[in-house]
């Protein structure tokens, strides 16, 4: 058997049963498609299940406000990927009549949506014949193929499109898809992948070649920056705090967090002390003090983040504060989120 028929077999024997997988309503193939870029299925899911409830159709997305979708979104990382999801279902629903472009490059013109995702709904809601190359697909065919191109390389994309779009069933696109990134997902994984029981045991070359942890080739490293957050967590006699909306560019867009002093790098107690009496001279601080005694880490794909809390006891009321029991219906970022369920701020 050929080496499309013997995926679509594997599959059908060895797929999971995902919700998103029995429809072909492309709103919800979109939403999942989306959520699951950057994000494993066991941890996408829960979001996925709790957006459905929250916006059944591309109306009622397109209807929320952004800090509604944002919560619902608070610990899935990539904030972007919400906030273009949203101006997304708006423009689905303002010019578009709510009804998803039916092809590739019709769904390609919308933000948010590139060549993968394009090719995935096109796919899997109108069995449109494009294949999709994600890292699954990267590594079951550069290991299949004994293909050494570098996939971070710009050119990696049109070889390995080319590659899958020879072997993509036209009878049945969507299965093939599904059934190649589901390959990649559980039978042909990254680390120590049990290629005894693979049912491409005997074709596979980077298994014949004894390559199987060598491919897919990856060279660029992605480079790392170190940031230095301080938050301060200010409180008066009646339980208010400060927060403000993160509202440049870059990570945590529009999200919320604590009054921040961000530093180059790491400053002790004194040196906080010292800034927040100079920046917030309006407020009467009564003491600083650390909240957590060990540093927080928060790995991002391209940013370390260092992260350390303080409590400002303040005597005055705090004007504009907000109520500590409000915080909960904010989106803030993960690593403020937790922070704050600990201490049970
Ligand atoms: N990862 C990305 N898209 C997926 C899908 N449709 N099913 C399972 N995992 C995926």
């Amino acid at each position: 058997m050929n080496f499309s028929n013997s995926l679509l077999q594997w599959y059908l024997q060895n797929k999971r049963d995902l919700p998103w997988r029995n429809t072909t309503n492309a709103y919800p193939i979109w939403l999942s498609e989306i959520m699951l870029q950057q994000t494993r299925v066991a941890q996408g899911l829960p979001y996925f299940i709790a957006f459905t409830e929250a916006f059944p159709t591309v109306f009622d997305l397109a209807k929320a406000n952004e800090e509604q979708v944002l919560k619902l979104w608070q610990g899935l990382g990539y904030y972007s990927r919400a906030r273009n999801m949203h101006k997304t279902a708006q423009i689905i629903v303002s010019n578009y009549n709510g009804n998803f472009p039916d092809n590739y490059s019709g769904l390609l013109k919308l933000k948010g949506i590139g060549e993968y995702t394009a090719a995935a709904i096109a796919s899997f809601a109108f069995n449109e014949v494009v294949p999709v190359v994600d890292g699954n697909v990267y590594r079951v065919l550069a290991r299949y193929f004994d293909i050494e191109t570098d996939i971070a390389s710009s050119s990696a994309r049109k070889e390995f499109t080319a590659l899958a779009k020879e072997l993509i069933s036209v009878d049945n696109p969507a299965l093939f898809n599904q059934a190649i990134m589901e390959f990649g997902a559980l039978q042909c994984v990254p680390k120590n992948p049990n290629c005894g029981i693979c049912i491409f045991s005997s074709s596979c070359a980077a298994l014949q070649k004894k390559k199987v942890d060598k491919l897919p080739v990856k060279l660029k490293k992605t480079k790392v920056t170190n940031r230095y957050f301080n938050y301060l967590v200010f409180l008066d006699k009646e339980n208010n705090t400060i927060i403000n909306k993160r509202t440049e560019k870059g990570i945590w867009q529009n999200l919320y967090e604590f009054p921040v002093i961000e530093t180059n790098e790491e400053v002790g107690f004194e040196t906080i002390t010292e800034a927040v009496k100079t920046s917030f001279s309006d407020l009467k601080i009564e003491s600083v003090s650390p909240y957590n005694n060990q540093q927080i880490i928060h790995k991002l794909s391209h940013q370390k983040l260092h992260i350390n809390f303080y409590k400002i006891m303040v005597s005055d009321k705090i004007v504009d504060g907000i109520e500590l029991d409000l915080l909960k219906n904010y989106p803030f970022p993960i690593v403020i989120y937790n922070f704050i369920e600990k201490y049970s701020i």
